[in-house]
């Protein structure tokens, strides 16, 4: 392993993805591999339905398993929505907040990221706070502004000592599940935009506790190349990780 400077994160979100006997299979195929996990961490984001089964397998294992959405309250008329005690219920540690499918396809609003982060920390949920701008702000070089923007709602209500538990996920919007990777020098442009915001806002000792993950078309064969980055501290896996042939090569990115 490389010298870095926070421990890899890899993880792998489901989406509306797999059925509840592929999605065992798969937790089996992997937490077989994982051994006891010490210098990676792996997580799935699974579909809430799922997320008990799919708790009491990886049971026993480092595996990390989550939620792929939250809301930030504890109880009352939301339907169709989860309070952050009902992951942690049936077994989630962790959770995808801000995703831009939920943003751009479910129009959730800034104004609820940072009441969801504050929520997930709350009951020990383990937040990724995943943030990324379109084609069309890339193109109008906005993509800073955007960062910035999605980070200031997110991290409103955090606090210097939450930042050991918060993950961070760079997923532009254009590379998410088109087959077109951010190249190397635009991942770690925006990961360097991150961390400088997150510096500004926690200082640097806790900034650096920080992981930042890429997210967008991660696969196999470009897995070690965006690792390599030093900026980039993990992955954040769609397509690829709804298989253990493909996503157990991108856990093991550093092993061939
Ligand atoms: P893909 O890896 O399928 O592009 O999805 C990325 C993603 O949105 C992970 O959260």
């Amino acid at each position: 392993m490389t010298n870095r400077a926070r421990k890899p994160y890899i993880a792998g979100n489901w989406k509306m993805n797999l059925d509840r006997a592929h999605s065992l299979d798969l937790v089996k195929t992997v937490k077989g591999r994982l051994g006891d996990g010490g210098d990676r961490e792996v997580g799935f984001f699974v579909p809430s339905i799922y997320l008990a089964d799919v708790s009491a397998v990886a049971q026993g294992s480092p595996l990390g398993v989550g939620g792929q959405n939250v809301w930030y309250e504890d109880s009352g008329a939301c339907t169709g929505e989860l309070a952050p005690r009902m992951l942690r219920e049936v077994g989630a540690d962790r959770v995808l907040i801000g995703h831009s499918e939920r943003r751009h396809l479910f129009r959730e609003l800034d104004e609820w990221m940072a009441k969801k982060m504050r929520a997930a920390l709350d009951v020990d949920l383990l937040p990724i706070y995943c943030v990324g701008e379109t084609l069309d702000e890339r193109k109008g070089n906005k993509t800073d502004r955007v960062l910035k923007k999605q980070l200031e709602s997110g991290f409103e209500r955090v606090k210097v000592e939450d930042a050991h538990r918060i993950t961070v996920a760079y997923e532009p919007v254009w590379a998410i599940g088109t087959g077109e990777t951010a190249t190397t020098d635009q991942a770690d442009q925006a990961h360097r935009t991150i961390r400088k915001w997150l510096a500004g806002k926690l200082g640097d000792e806790a900034a650096n506790l920080i992981r930042i993950l890429y997210g967008g078309s991660v696969k196999p064969d470009n897995a070690k190349e965006l690792m390599a980055v030093e900026s980039v501290d993990g992955l954040l896996v769609g397509g690829a990780s709804l298989k253990a042939e493909t996503f157990l090569p991108i856990i093991e990115y550093d092993k061939n």
